[in-house]
């Protein structure tokens, strides 16, 4: 039913600002920017691998963006998975009698979408998209997301939703209380909130470095603060707009 993760929105207080990393450091690819009226936001596509980062910079403080920045600030909003058919994928969600903010499609900039209610999805505010070009081809991109780390007060009733809702299929873990789930090339992890701060809700993003030392190089050069390991870095959220950002050499499921 969905194809992949689209995108994962991060709400920025101005996209400018937040271009400096995202494009700047990181050197994500400029997509598309456009003001998206409807949504109160001015909003940017980056490429990252088959999946995007969305920026959204709301257009007032009496917005839905604006007011979700005044009360949590920068940081993860959404994510949005592509479907092949958002308007039939929103009407079958409907008809399941899941709750949603939109039953009909509507022009965004990821194409047609529509967003379920956030308390469809364990508080996790999820958007279905279809773009407008059938099989978008993939974008040369520094990094690629691949796996998006999700906090949850139950991990079997959260991941169980996902799976229902979606299809999506559980990846063999070596045991612990995680779940891990297919979406594309991409993952979701399910993980206890208790493991992560407390926190129900997408809580991290992972992405895969193409070239992992010339990353580490510009994150230097820029002076981001940033805890270094072994073939992987986290970038204190602080520089990353609010977000908990994990890069790797490599991805071990
Ligand atoms: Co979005």
């Amino acid at each position: 039913m969905m194809r992949r993760i689209h995108h994962v929105g991060v709400v920025v207080k101005h996209l400018k600002e937040a271009y400096a990393f995202y494009r700047g450091v990181l050197g994500l690819p400029l997509v598309r920017e456009a003001e998206i009226t409807d949504q109160g936001v001015r909003a940017a596509l980056l490429a990252a691998g088959e999946s995007e980062l969305e920026l959204l910079e709301p257009l007032g403080p009496d917005t839905p963006v604006g007011r979700f920045l005044a009360r949590r600030g920068e940081g993860l909003h959404h994510l949005c998975f592509e479907a092949y058919d958002v308007g039939a994928s929103l009407a079958e969600l409907a008809r399941r009698g899941v709750p949603m903010l939109d039953r009909v499609p509507r022009a965004g900039l990821a194409g047609q979408i529509g967003f379920l209610h956030p308390t469809a999805c364990s508080g996790v505010l999820v958007e279905i998209a279809t773009p407008p070009a059938p099989a978008d081809e993939e974008r040369p991109s520094p990094l690629r997301l691949k796996r998006l780390v999700i906090g949850a007060g139950d991990v079997g009733v959260t991941a169980g939703i996902f799976q229902s809702l979606f299809g999506f299929t559980e990846v063999a873990m070596n045991g612990g209380p995680r779940t891990m789930l297919a979406v594309g090339r991409g993952t979701l992890l399910v993980v206890p909130a208790h493991e992560v701060g407390g926190t129900a809700g997408i809580v991290a993003l992972s992405f895969v470095a193409e070239d992992f030392f010339a990353l580490t190089a510009a994150l230097r050069r820029a002076g981001v603060p940033r805890l270094d390991g072994t073939g992987e870095v986290t970038v204190e959220p602080a520089a990353s707009h609010g977000v908990h950002l994990h890069i790797s050499r490599y991805m071990f499921p």
